[in-house]
């Protein structure tokens, strides 16, 4: 399946995020009660430790259309990337079901894997090779044709902003916003159907944010791509999404579109005013809990 599959959205400009209709499309993603849990050693002897259960992600039910951009937004530790890596086949979840199109992520995992693929913050990349080689080995992996690969891969790339010369330069020299940009290409090397983004943006100056939100746009506008973004960004949640979910310590707290989250906190007030009053949680840098 490739991104440009036919749907039932009709073409031409898309209006603004939250008065889009997307109750005729398919349901792209299904999660039902997910739940993830790390142990955590509390105490004990070395022959005898003692550990606690903590769940990252802690019952988490939602459902995602064709062509719809979901935000999850929530602080550092809430378990945002626990979520997606869930979704994306690398964690196992404890108890709960995910569906990419009807399939399931533990069961169909192959099958999954050619619809969806995941960008992360901490991409992991041979730093003193270049973008090119990077993803030409990637592209190996995937099994595809090296001419294919490239020829994509440099596309995406121009489309977000990278100057053609930076796709022959070894990685290392380049900044986290091009590093980012690269990650993304690789990603779309599988032409995937249902994208996550664990915080894309993050970390990233102003111009690279803006080229990175473009093309996420672009992607659902041009190609009807299903998109699951984490941030904790309350402008660009606001900016892309469609639907939004707080996440606050695992959990769901409240969910829908930014007007309806907003209306939740009454007249007048912003969507961070709707996340502290629901979650009584800033969303501001706070450091990651201690382990
Ligand atoms: N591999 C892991 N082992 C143990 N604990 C983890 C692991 N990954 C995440 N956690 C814990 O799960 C919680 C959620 O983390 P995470 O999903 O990374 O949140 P976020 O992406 O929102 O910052 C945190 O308390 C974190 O310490
Ligand atoms: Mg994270």
């Amino acid at each position: 399946m490739t991104l440009t599959a036919p749907s039932e959205a009709s073409a031409g400009p898309s209006p603004a995020a939250s008065s889009r209709d997307l109750s005729r499309h398919p349901v792209a993603l299904d999660v039902q009660h997910l739940v993830k849990g790390f142990r955590k050693k509390t105490g004990g002897s070395l022959l005898r430790p003692q550990y606690s259960e903590s769940r990252a992600v802690d019952d988490v039910t939602f459902q995602v259309r064709r062509a719809e951009i979901y935000g999850v937004l929530g602080p550092n530790g809430s378990g945002k990337s626990t979520l997606i890596r869930a979704m994306s086949t690398l964690l196992i979840p404890d108890s709960g079901e995910v569906t990419v199109f009807g399939l399931d992520v533990v069961r169909d995992e192959a099958q999954v894997r050619r619809l969806l693929n995941r960008v992360s913050v901490d991409a992991a990349f041979y730093k003193k090779l270049s973008p090119r080689e990077n993803l030409l080995y990637s592209a190996q992996l995937y099994g595809l044709s090296p001419e294919v690969a490239e020829e994509r891969a440099l596309e995406t790339l121009k489309r977000l902003g990278l100057k053609e010369k930076a796709f022959y330069e070894p990685l290392e020299e380049m900044s986290r916003g091009m590093q980012q940009k690269v990650a993304i290409a690789r990603a779309f090397l599988t032409s995937p159907v249902v994208v996550l983004l664990d915080e894309p943006t993050t970390g990233l100056d102003p111009k690279s944010r803006r080229d990175v939100q473009e093309f996420v746009l672009e992607l659902r506008d041009v190609h009807q791509a299903t998109i699951i973004l984490t941030t904790h960004d309350m402008p660009e949640a606001e900016r892309l999404c469609d639907r939004i979910a707080f996440i606050s310590g695992g959990r769901f707290v409240a969910e829908g579109t930014p007007d309806e989250l907003r209306a939740l906190a009454g007249e007048g007030k912003s969507l961070e005013d709707a996340f502290i009053e629901l979650t009584g949680e800033d969303l501001e840098e706070k450091g990651e809990e201690e382990p």
